[in-house]
């Protein structure tokens, strides 16, 4: 039970997290989809990915489901931000906020964490 535990735990933790990782039986990235992967890794990590396991993120998690995965809300969001939150409008073009999107479509929503 406790080993179940565990696992539910860094699967909840690493799954939607570790934007690096290839998840079994999730399709391959195209292009776009990578060039969004890096731009996130890049740029957007230290607040929305987790360092650690268990580590807290100053972001929420991000997934296909981020705003319900509505891609005007998305574009405006990075553009021009949220109170806590830079916009990126000046640092990239449509074209890599668009790519950063398509690989969010790519991301599973996070895992509830398991109840003890
Ligand atoms: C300085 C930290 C920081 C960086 C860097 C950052 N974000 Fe955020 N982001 C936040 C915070 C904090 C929120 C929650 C809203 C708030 O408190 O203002 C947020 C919210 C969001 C949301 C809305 C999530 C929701 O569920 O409502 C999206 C989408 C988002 N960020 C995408 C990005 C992307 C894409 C990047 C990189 C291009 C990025 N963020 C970079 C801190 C950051």
């Amino acid at each position: 039970m406790r080993t179940l535990i565990i696992l539910s735990f860094i699967v909840g933790v690493l799954a939607p997290g570790v934007a690096g990782a290839q998840q079994a039986g999730a399709p391959a990235l195209d292009e776009q989809q990578t060039q969004g992967r890096r731009l996130l890794n890049q740029h957007c990590a230290i607040c929305h990915l987790k360092p650690q396991l268990g580590a807290a993120t100053f972001g929420p998690a991000l997934s296909k489901e981020t705003l319900g995965g509505q891609e005007a809300v998305l574009r405006e969001v990075i553009g021009n931000g949220l109170p806590r939150m830079p916009g990126f409008k000046h640092e990239f073009k449509a074209e890599q906020i668009g790519a950063i999107i398509a690989y969010l479509k790519t991301v599973p929503a996070p895992v509830a964490p398991a109840k003890p």
